[in-house]
Formats: structure tokens, sequence, C-alpha cells
């Protein structure tokens, strides 16, 4: 069964809205590249006009449900049984770059559970989405997490650390050792959100990444649940106590992975 919810037909408009505003503004940054100013600015402006659009579209629908996003904090915050939870663009410094690899992210939640999700890559014009107990999608192919069985033969990816997170040595030391136990050289691609996209549709085997925000993950828990993978979290920030440490993979190698990282 295709995806049918009211919510996953509200995301999955609003992102495909707001794509066409940030797919222009993405064309924009190579001119800005080169211009005294540079596109820093340009780029907060972009994340702003693209996540205005997003909550305006969600509030057509709903104007009493709740919102987290990235830019603009929380909205509606006595509403705490259904929530939006929206990154605008989750690969800034990529779209910054002109690297074309980000994605809008935009998560519902209920009673504190998320029930559906859509991380929309604009530039390759991948649409993941998924609803609780009907699947996940890529664009209308149903996806599944990959059958590979051992850590060693994993492809994974991971991301950070920001160069002021206070525990980055920590994050190497766990970056060598895990680089140790596979084969295939990680990968760091830069958005949270499609690394776990990823995941779930068999691309990577395995993820793993500290000090996300939950909207850099809330879209990715419910697609990658749907697609047959595990995520977990794992240790305490104490620093940003808020942000989560993430172990997302398929079934058969998450005890390895998760083991590696925690013992
Ligand atoms: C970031 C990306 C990146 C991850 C960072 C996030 P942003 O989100 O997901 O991959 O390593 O921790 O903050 O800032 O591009 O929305
Ligand atoms: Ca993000
Ligand atoms: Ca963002």
């Amino acid at each position: 069964m295709r995806l049918n919810s009211p919510q996953i037909n509200i995301i999955t408009k609003a992102c495909m809205k707001a794509s066409r505003s940030l797919i222009r503004d993405y064309g924009e940054i190579e001119n800005l590249q080169v211009s005294l100013k540079g596109p820093g600015d340009f780029v907060s402006s972009a994340d702003k006009r693209t996540e205005k659009i997003i909550i305006e579209e969600l509030q057509k629908a709903h104007p009493d449900y709740g919102i987290i996003t990235e830019e603009s904090g929380v909205i509606n915050k006595s509403n705490t049984k259904n929530r939006w939870i929206i990154d605008p663009i989750d690969g800034t410094t990529n779209f910054l770059n002109g690297i074309p690899q980000f994605a809008i992210s935009v998560g519902y939640e209920e009673e504190n559970e998320i029930k559906c999700g859509v991380i929309f890559d604009p530039i390759k014009n991948e649409l993941f989405s998924a609803e609780k107990g009907n699947g996940a999608y890529l664009n209308n192919s149903r996806i599944r997490v990959s059958n590979i069985k051992k850590l060693k033969d994993a492809l994974l990816v991971t991301g950070g650390p920001r160069h002021s997170s206070k525990i980055k040595e920590k994050i190497f030391s766990e970056y060598v050792k895990i680089s140790k136990s596979v084969l295939f050289p990680l990968r760091k691609f830069g958005s949270a959100a499609l690394d776990i996209a990823y995941v779930a549709c068999g691309r990577f085997d395995g993820c793993w990444q500290r000090e996300l925000n939950y909207w850099d993950i809330a879209a990715g828990i419910i697609i990658l649940k749907e697609a047959g993978g595990f995520i977990d979290f794992f240790g305490q920030n104490n620093e940003s106590p808020l942000k989560k440490n993430i172990i997302a993979s398929n079934s058969s190698i998450h005890d390895e992975l998760k083991d590696l990282i925690t013992k």
C-alpha cells in the first residue's frame, strides 16, 4: 500500500513547494561564492525562506499543531501532542559550497512518537518517505535496508565533529576504532538526514553520529524503521543534553556496531 495519511500528503506538498525556492537559491550560490561578502548570509536567508514556505504550508492544514524547527525554534509550544519537526536545509555546508548533497527533512510526531516523515533531496529529485505501518519509499518504490551480515563488510557513514565540539578528540578516536574494524573506508557526506535515508534504502549499511539535533533525525527515524532498520541512541551529552548520539543500521550489524561504539 502506498502512503496515504493526511499528514504525509501535507508534508510532501510542503516539501515540494519549498524545494522550488531552494533550487533557485542553490543556483545563485556559484555567483555568490565570488562575491566579497561571501555566501554565508545568503545561505541563512535561503534557510529561512525555505522554512517559511514549509511552515506556511503546514499551518494552512493545521494552524494549531506544535512546530519544532531549526531556524525559528518552537511554535505553538502548548501543543505537545501533534508536532511537526523541520530542518529546512540539512547539509548547509554542502549547500554553501555548491555540493549537491542536502535535503529538506520534515517529520510528524504524535504523542511523542514519530508517525511519518519525508526527506527530500531536491537536486537528485529523491523523496524518501514513510509512515508507521505502511513501509518506506524512495519516490514510488518500496525501500529496504541492506542485508550485509558482518560489520567488517559494511559500508558506513558518519559526520562531524564540528570544529567547536568539546568532545572532538573522543569522536576522532571512535572514528579510528571503527575504521579499523571495516574493510571499506568510512564515508562522510555532510547531511545526517540523507545519511539515514541512505541506510534505509541500502546504499549504506550503517551510520553513527554524535551531537545531532532532533530535526536532523526526526523524519529519518520513521523512514529507517519502516525500511526494516534499527536506530538507537547512545551516550550522554553533558555539554548539550538535548543533542542525540545515534547508531542507525540494518538489523544484522546493529549489535556489532553498537558494541564497538559503546564498549
Ligand atoms: C548538520 C548536518 C551534518 C551533521 C551536523 C548537522 P545542518 O545539519 O546534518 O551532516 O554532521 O551535525 O548539524 O546544520 O546542515 O542543518
Ligand atoms: Ca541539520
Ligand atoms: Ca539545517
